[in-house]
């Protein structure tokens, strides 16, 4: 009963000490013995609910931009646009994704931005009506293969029925055909390269601008690669299934916007190309 009563008084005084001393309740409980098993560590997990918040007001907008999109280039890789003007692609490689895709078409419609979307054919079938959606919303897409293989590996007949197959799949969600090709990896070889051209009029679309993203380095290590990264005619290359890529996009396609460039899709871009191009708008216009 003494025992009880010094311990019960010990332990009150150390309450009150606790709260003096602005102590949490948890840790003076096991500091004065009212919880005799130890307390683990505690572990840090990564709040995967996070999303950046929406901006509140108006964002910056995209001019709007009726350029034609008919390329006619005999080039069969490119990597950037012209760097003599401000304007620059955005491509989202690897999609569809169910909840990803979405809320980055929902952020590119509020700043006026039409991108590409680099569709990988499995992917494109199962999510037809994103598919469909990101075309009846003004963004190109592109073929981007049937399932992320490395192509270098097939043969040709391979390669033919893997690009054919990712163009029916695209063709039967949305009614459009891709006007161009982006290789996993990018690995393709030159061969393979005069193939896709001469059999699918795709051009071969690398990138100038790869925040590898896919690593998941956070959403502010993407936002500012990107910036970095980024000068006239660039193409960015980022992967809407990734939730930090799209994450990133809202703060890095606004600061983008407040530098001046402009946005368009790769055909755009790759139809303004070329002096000699009668398409293409006169530098700073
Ligand atoms: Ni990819």
């Amino acid at each position: 009963m003494r025992h009880s009563i010094a311990s019960f008084f010990s332990r009150s005084t150390g309450l009150a000490l606790c709260a003096v001393l602005s102590l949490s309740l948890s840790s003076c409980a096991s500091l004065f013995g009212g919880d005799k098993t130890k307390q683990e560590p505690v572990k840090t997990v990564s709040n995967t609910k996070y999303r950046t918040p929406t901006p509140r007001g108006p964002v910056p907008r995209n001019p709007d931009l009726n350029l034609p999109s008919n390329f006619n280039t005999t080039e069969l890789t490119h990597t950037k646009g012209r760097p003599d003007q401000n304007y620059i692609a955005i491509t989202f490689d690897d999609g569809p994704h169910a909840t990803l895709t979405p809320r980055l078409l929902d952020m590119l419609r509020a700043r006026n931005i039409k991108a590409t979307f680099y569709l990988v054919g499995q992917n494109a079938q199962l999510y037809p009506n994103i598919v469909r959606r990101t075309v009846a919303e003004g963004h190109e897409v592109g073929n981007h293969s049937w399932s992320h293989k490395l192509l270098t590996k097939l043969s040709d007949d391979q390669l033919r029925e893997d690009m054919t197959k990712t163009q029916n799949a695209i063709a039967a969600a949305a009614g459009v055909r891709p006007r161009t090709m982006r290789p996993p990896y990018g690995a393709l070889t030159q061969h393979q390269r005069s193939l896709v051209y001469q059999e699918f009029g795709y051009p071969t679309i690398l990138w100038s601008v790869d925040p590898l993203d896919w690593k998941r380095p956070g959403t502010g290590a993407v936002q500012a690669r990107i910036l970095a990264g980024t000068g006239n005619g660039a193409i960015i290359l980022a992967h809407d299934i990734h939730a930090g890529t799209v994450d990133a996009m809202p703060a890095t396609i606004d600061a983008l916007l407040r530098r001046g460039y402009k946005f368009v899709t790769v055909s755009q871009l790759l139809a303004m190309k070329g002096a000699g191009n009668p398409a293409a708008p006169a530098p700073g216009q």
